[in-house]
């Protein structure tokens, strides 16, 4: 028989300076996903967006290669570029005072700045982070030492085996007012769909939903009942999911906005004039806005101070119980 395993501390999910050492920790440390290389198709294209708080752009080099930079000039931490998208040529240009740097991160020119002894452009080159791309999708890692994305991601890429990935683009955001474990730990455990998803309930056999680990990817077995079609529905650490159904791939990026709120960013990709598309957007909106609800409720009940221990199911929340300790590992609580 299992051993019986008990919720994280309720602090983790109410408490602001978790949500500070989670940055430093678990965003800081992982993968996390970007955007399209679609996006970024020719030299000085980019894309900018802040990663838990750190804002970063990540653009298309001069030789046709990725490169990635905290989106902050090295004079007085002004913005390189200030807005979510865009071509900047073949420099970026600060929009304070116009510090000039390559794409490769080196300062070009301090403009204006005048002669001081000991002033040296090449100490003052932009702050680098990673940046690798996977089947189209593009991620990035402020962990300059992190191990290649593909170590994290080979049980997935080994899921998707030949899928190809279309190219049509349809975007969604949702905000949900809770802390973003709560609406991950419900992404990691089907234990919920009979009393949350009726619907989705009636197609499942919600009985022998199963949520399996390997490594840092949560893979859901979902037995369908007969007439429904084959999906993979899968998670990787920290707060990314791929939601692959008829012929859909739906990205699930999870993002914390400070401790108390989440923003769902959904990007579905499909065939242009793919008839499923509306019925799988239409499904979709239909699950999140039951997950919100009951995630905006439990964070309401977390809040109110009362509940202070639970219990993970050892049939259904295994990959909870994963997620819960390897976050309290990181942030050593
Ligand atoms: S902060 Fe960038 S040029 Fe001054
Ligand atoms: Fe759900």
């Amino acid at each position: 028989m299992a051993t019986l395993t008990l919720t994280a501390p309720t602090a983790l999910y109410r408490d602001p300076a978790v949500f500070e050492r989670e940055r430093r920790t678990v965003f800081r440390g992982s993968w996390q996903f970007l955007g399209l290389e679609a996006d970024l198709a020719r030299p000085g294209d980019y894309l900018a967006e802040a990663v838990a708080g750190y804002p970063v752009v990540v653009l298309r080099g001069e030789g046709g290669e990725l490169r990635g930079y905290h989106n902050v000039c090295r004079h007085r931490a002004g913005p390189l570029v200030g807005d979510a998208a865009g071509n900047c040529g073949q420099e970026l240009v600060c929009r304070y005072h116009g510090w000039r740097y390559a794409l490769d991160g080196r300062l070009r020119s301090a403009v204006g700045f005048g002669a001081a002894e000991g002033f040296d452009p090449r100490d003052f080159g932009l702050y680098p982070i990673r940046v690798e791309a996977w089947r189209g999708f593009v991620f990035v890692n402020l962990d300059l030492d992190a191990a290649p994305l593909i170590d994290t991601l080979r049980p997935l890429d080994v899921l998707f085996g030949n899928r190809s990935v279309p190219t049509a683009v349809l975007r969604r955001q949702h905000p949900i007012a809770c802390n973003w474990k709560v609406y991950v730990e419900n992404y990691l455990e089907g234990y919920h769909i009979d009393a949350v998803h009726p619907a989705l309930a009636a197609e499942v056999e919600a009985g022998d939903y199963a949520v399996r680990m390997d490594g840092a990817i949560a893979i859901h077995e979902v037995p369908a009942t007969a007439g429904a079609a084959e999906g993979l529905w899968a998670w990787m650490w920290p707060n990314l999911a791929f939601n692959l159904y008829r012929g859909v791939v739906m990205v699930e990026h999870m993002r914390p906005v400070g401790h108390a709120g989440t923003r769902l960013d959904y990007i579905y990709l499909h065939q242009d004039g793919d008839p499923g598309m509306q019925a799988a957007l239409a499904t979709t909106e239909r699950l999140t806005a039951e997950d919100r609800w009951i995630c905006e409720r439990v964070q309401q009940n977390l809040d109110a101070g009362v509940y202070q221990k639970g219990a993970l199911s050892p049939r259904h929340e295994n990959a909870v119980a994963w997620f819960q300790a390897r976050v309290m590992e990181q942030i050593a609580v």
